[in-house]
């Protein structure tokens, strides 16, 4: 199957190039800057009433997400860190000498140390990441911890078109290009902008790329909702915590104890759908705006698509990708990809 085609080129986006101590190029390419009150309000007023996602990672959120991937109900962290262990020779043989990986989000430094601790020789570690003072001290922490390697960063949307710089300590004529995407975070997409963001990888990995990807699978839709209604209550507390942030940031006149975490699996949609369910009518207020809710009504904030292996690589294969090897664990509980672009 053909490669995407691009008709006109894109203009070449704009970075900033600064200096960070330890690594060996900086990348600024200013992605806008959240603005939580006007998104807020946009969401509010939408029908049905939405809030993006990306405000649960303020640093309550941040620390409540952890605390999520060490509870008992929460297999994807667990299983996927233990199968990319026993996985990792096979990878590091697909991947050859040499790599440079280039890892969409810096948030796992687990995951990404295992990976460059297990390939052959890695060349160059790229970071890409929307957060800057986030991506700043994860890739030095990783340049510290491997000297060998040379470790750039790019803060950029990374769900946005945008090429690779082409900074001479890119060059690794030796190597292949490896992406990373762990954690089933390709399931926090639409379908369609997965295949887009997959597009795009695609051609930020050329020539000779691979992708490797963490793809949690369809199950028993028990083990599902369990995974997102932890008996501990902190999925719950994650989510809550949107509404407190709410109201600490943008001093919202809300009650948190009047809504409930819901988090349930849509067998059609499939993918977890997760909600904040007002418990009676009740207004929130943003400064002048008024918003009301009837009993039962919800604030859509996440959706996590699972995925069958087939499914998922029949949307890598629409991106421009070829299908490489694919592990699950024993359990058949999560997926790991290695996608291979065309070269
Ligand atoms: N991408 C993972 C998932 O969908 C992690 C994640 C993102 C998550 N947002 C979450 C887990 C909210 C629990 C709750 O599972």
């Amino acid at each position: 199957m053909p490669a995407r085609q691009r008709t006109a080129a894109a203009p070449r986006p704009k970075f900033r190039a600064e200096t960070a101590e330890g690594l060996t190029f900086f990348h600024d390419y200013a992605p806008p800057t959240e603005n939580f009150r006007q998104d807020a309000i946009e969401g509010l007023s939408a029908t049905p009433k939405t809030i993006s996602p990306k405000y649960f990672y303020d640093e309550i959120g941040s620390q409540l997400f952890d605390q999520i991937c060490e509870t008992k109900e929460y297999y994807p962290t667990r299983t996927e860190i233990a199968l990319l262990d026993d996985i990792s020779d096979e990878i590091a043989e697909l991947a050859g000498e040499e790599t440079t990986v280039v890892e969409f989000g810096s948030g796992s430094s687990v995951k990404i140390r295992r990976l460059l601790e297990s390939l052959k020789d890695p060349a160059h570690y790229v970071a890409l990441d929307i957060s800057k003072e986030h991506l700043k001290k994860s890739a030095q922490k990783i340049a510290h911890l491997f000297p060998d390697v040379s470790v750039g960063a790019i803060c950029a949307d990374f769900t946005a078109e945008m090429p690779l710089p082409s900074t001479e300590s890119l060059k690794s004529p030796n190597g292949r290009r490896l992406g990373f995407l762990p954690g089933s975070t390709i399931g926090n997409f639409q379908p369609k902008d997965a295949e887009d963001f997959l597009g795009n990888a695609h051609s930020l990995l050329e020539p000779g790329g691979a992708f490797l990807i963490g793809v949690d699978l369809k199950k028993d839709p028990d083990i599902l909702n369990d995974a997102y209604n932890d008996a501990t209550g902190v999925t719950a507390k994650f989510n809550l915590n949107l509404l407190r942030r709410m109201k600490r940031e943008l001093n919202a006149d809300l009650d948190p104890d009047g809504f409930e975490h819901l988090a349930y699996y849509n067998e059609k949609a499939g993918r977890i759908e997760m909600h904040l369910k007002s418990c009676g009518a009740q207004d929130i207020r943003i400064g002048d705006r008024r918003f009301s809710f009837d009993d039962g009504e919800t604030i859509h904030t996440e959706n996590s698509y699972k995925y069958h292996v087939d499914e998922f690589t029949a949307l890598a294969e629409k991106a421009g990708f070829k299908k490489g090897r694919i592990w699950t664990d024993s359990n058949e509980l999560f997926s790991v990809h290695f996608l291979e672009s065309h070269g």
